[in-house]
């Protein structure tokens, strides 16, 4: 158990490089369960989540070619050889989206047996939607002794209509559909980037997709799909905690290779607090105010403003001039972050799905405690701008979905580095 040590009160400078999409290439590499051949996929980031989706790809039998290829981020897969259809307790309860082997095996192989993932800090995160849409699509599931038992001769298409918007239950059922008989229909779909980029994948190993991007994605079956070679998107959450960085220390950075248009939310939030943002050529420039102003925000689905940039949000008001309003939407119990942030001086009151935050002069250097991988990430930025020193304990989490984050942050002037704590 790792703890990090930060010496805040300093103003960020400095240009960072963006890693790839998590949340992108999970999807892109389960995907590869459905293709005949070698893939090869360029900036996959070196995070606990893939390694263990390594594991995952392994343990049903899939080659890898080293694995990674000289640690560029480039990682051959080829889908030869299943020897096993199960993702078993011992992995999926570290990563939830394992879920996301449940589509590609059934289409492939026509079984899968995968375990249910169990709760999380944040929420229930049930994934009956994903089994309903798999049932509509001819699938048989049993749920039994913990775990999600799934046959089907041969799925064929359905109109599914999500009763929530879903982001892996899009991804695995536009992944289901490219093998089934006819035409699937998804409507009430996740319009998130990471969507498209999987996509883009999948119509390049030979799948018929429309839609992708927008509320209804058709996908028509085809027969197999291919192997390819895919370059996955950079992390738009990554980029939005390092403008966040930048707001909260009155730092002026430059983000390389971030699509300003997967922030548009964000970007006009920050824009509203007195954040300086403009599209540069290598990348987009921010520069945080003096003093930010309080501004309110409600999650909600892309292209509103994401729930994955909301606890670092919240770090930002607690330090802004006046009073802001929280209210996340799509997370039952994503507020953890609040309760550390007090700790540090933080003024904010919790009301239901909303949370009341008045802001301070300064907050506070104390020891707090990461709960999950953003709320992890808003309490970094929380010390990089309090007085005295901060520690942040349990944070494996951060390790889950940022990628040599404190490198990163060194480079941009920030005081912090990594402890070993023996107990
Ligand atoms: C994805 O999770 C992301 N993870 C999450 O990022 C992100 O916070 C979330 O989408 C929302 O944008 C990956 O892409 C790997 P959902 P996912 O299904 O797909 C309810 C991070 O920090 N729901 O879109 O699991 C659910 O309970 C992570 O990288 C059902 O009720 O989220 C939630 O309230 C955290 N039944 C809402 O929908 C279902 O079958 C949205 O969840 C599925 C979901």
């Amino acid at each position: 158990m790792d703890k990090i040590v930060i010496k805040g009160e300093r103003p960020l400078k400095g240009k960072v490089k963006i890693s790839g999409a998590k949340n992108s290439a999970l999807p892109i590499l389960f995907a590869s369960i459905l293709t005949e051949g070698w893939n090869t996929f360029h900036n996959i980031p070196n995070l606990r989540d893939i390694q263990t989706t390594t594991q995952l790809l392994e343990f049903f039998g899939m080659k890898l070619k080293n694995g990674w290829i000289n640690h560029t981020g480039d990682f051959c897969v080829t889908a030869n050889g299943f020897h096993s259809h199960e993702a078993p307790y011992e992995l999926v309860r570290t990563m939830r989206a394992s879920v996301l082997a449940l589509g590609p095996l059934l289409s492939r192989l026509g079984k899968a047996k995968v375990s249910l993932p169990g709760g999380c800090a944040i929420g229930a995160r049930p994934i009956n939607l994903h089994l309903k849409g798999l049932e509509q699509m001819g699938a048989k599931i049993e749920i039994e002794g913990g775990y999600v038992n799934a046959t089907a001769k041969k799925l064929h298409g359905a109109r599914v209509n999500f009763d929530t918007v879903t982001v892996t239950g899009t991804e695995n059922l536009m992944m289901a559909a490219t093998l089934a008989d006819g035409e699937t229909i998804l409507e009430n779909a996740a319009q998130e980037p990471e969507v498209v980029d999987l996509a883009h994948a999948l119509i390049k190993m030979g799948a018929r997709i429309d839609g992708a991007g927008t509320k209804t994605i058709r996908i028509e079956g085809v027969p197999e799909l291919r192997g390819v070679e895919h370059t996955v998107i950079p992390d738009r959450v990554e980029a939005a905690t390092f403008m966040m960085a930048s707001a909260i220390t009155g730092g002026n950075i430059l983000i390389e290779n971030t699509h300003s248009s997967d922030l548009e939310s964000l970007i006009a939030k920050l824009t509203e607090t007195g954040v300086k943002i403009r599209q540069e050529k290598e990348g987009l420039r921010v520069e945080g105010p003096k003093k930010l102003k309080a501004a309110d925000i409600t999650t909600a689905p892309f292209p509103g403003f994401a729930t994955d940039f909301q606890a670092q949000f919240m770090a930002c008001m607690t330090v802004a001039e006046g009073n802001s309003t929280i209210t996340e939407t799509i997370f039952e119990n994503r507020f953890m972050h609040a309760l550390e942030m007090i700790r540090m001086g933080a003024n904010i009151k919790i009301e239901g799905k909303t949370a009341i935050v008045s802001g301070t002069k300064k907050l506070s250097g104390a020891p707090v405690m990461a709960s999950d991988l953003r709320a992890s990430a808003a309490l970094i930025l929380a010390g990089l701008t309090a007085d005295g020193i901060t520690e942040i304990h349990r944070v494996y989490h951060i390790d889950r979905g940022y990628e040599k984050i404190e490198k990163k942050l060194r480079k941009l002037g920030a005081k912090l580095k990594r402890v070993k704590v023996k107990y």
